[in-house]
């Protein structure tokens, strides 16, 4: 089992690591960035996953290479992790965002519609769980998970359909609900990809709040990085996307109005981050050949200027229309 890291050589051009510097990897996963990072210089890494066992690698890795820190942790709290690992502020943050190989390879922790395991999904193992959500919310609020974050065409007859299916049956395990899925919308008709494929996106980007880790991630590596600093992510998603580049168009005074993914500018605020190229950096076809999870993927970066953090909050606008979380339901 092993876990093919995607633009990799973009994120070593974009983050461009020097010897002494501190790096921030939100994302250890199966270390591939960090591996990377150290590799073109004498730096120190600090290795951020939520996911228990990619901690377990990270710490494997640190006995081979003390310039890893093993820091387990949210990405959405990575300035307190810094901290908390002695470090005030750091000279880079690179987040490579969805989940890992590992994960979905693993039958047992619930994320692939291809192999049979409990419907789970939780990237931290604890919390509530993919069927916790399918069994427990509301049609409108299933429909929106399906329609926001999976951007799956016939999200309210699959939420119509799973709400009344549960009525004599819930669901426990990934294959049955994939099953159904594919039943509910009609089977696959030759398409290369699975029916299920796009609410099980849904589901897994509901569970572990990826949107909301995201902004709160933004938040925190703006208040984090020093001037000259540089922050790289790498998004599957084109929500992600949208709230990235948003977050760095407002933040380096190039958003036209005010963005629904960020807090209003400070009366009179600098520039806290600057964009050198506009564009998101897109994998090769080659590489998209080699590496199918390569294709959607999305690079951009920034270097953090030395004005202030605009600071902000992660309001409730940030949050997708008639999404709660199950906190407090499970
Ligand atoms: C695509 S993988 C990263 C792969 C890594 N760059 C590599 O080269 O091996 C994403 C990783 O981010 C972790 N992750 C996702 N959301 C997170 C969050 N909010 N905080 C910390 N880790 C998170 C997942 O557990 C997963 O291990």
């Amino acid at each position: 089992m092993t876990h093919v890291p995607v633009l990799v050589e973009r994120m070593i051009e974009a983050l461009a690591p020097v010897d002494g510097a501190v790096v921030l990897d939100g994302t250890y996963g199966g270390g591939g960035y960090s591996r990377a990072v150290l590799a073109v210089a004498n730096c120190t890494v600090l290795a951020v996953d939520r996911d228990p066992d990619a901690m377990e690698r990270a710490w494997a890795h640190a006995g081979r290479d003390p310039r890893l820190a093993p820091a387990p942790g949210r990405f959405g709290e990575l300035d307190a992790i810094a901290r908390a690992s002695g470090h005030e502020t750091v000279d880079g943050v690179m987040l490579d965002l969805g989940v890992s190989s590992f994960q979905i390879d693993e039958a047992g922790r619930g994320f692939s519609f291809m192999r049979e395991g409990p419907l789970d999904m939780r990237m931290e193992k604890r919390g509530p769980s993919a069927a916790d959500a399918v069994n427990r919310l509301t049609e409108a609020e299933l429909a929106d998970i399906f329609h926001f974050l999976g951007e799956e065409p016939k999200a309210r007859r699959l939420a119509r359909s799973l709400v009344h299916r549960r009525k004599t049956q819930s669901f426990t395990t990934t294959l049955d609900l994939a099953n159904f899925i594919e039943g509910a919308l009609g089977g696959r008709h030759g398409k290369r990809t699975h029916p299920a494929t796009r609410a099980f996106q849904g589901l897994r980007m509901f569970v572990n709040d990826e949107t909301g880790e995201l902004v709160k991630a933004l938040l925190a590596a703006e208040r984090v990085l020093k001037a000259g600093g540089r922050l790289v992510v790498v998004t599957f998603h084109s929500i992600e996307d949208r709230i990235v580049k948003n977050f760095l168009r407002a933040r380096s005074g190039h958003s036209p109005g005010v963005s629904r993914h960020t807090p209003d500018a400070p009366a009179g605020a600098a520039p806290s981050f600057e964009v050198l190229q506009r564009k998101a950096i897109e994998p090769s076809e080659e590489e998209s050949d080699a590496n199918p999870r390569a294709r959607s993927a999305r690079l951009r970066w920034a270097l953090r200027t030395d004005a202030p953090a605009w600071g902000g909050q992660v309001e409730d606008a940030l949050r997708l229309p008639g999404l709660r979380q199950l906190e407090g339901v499970a």
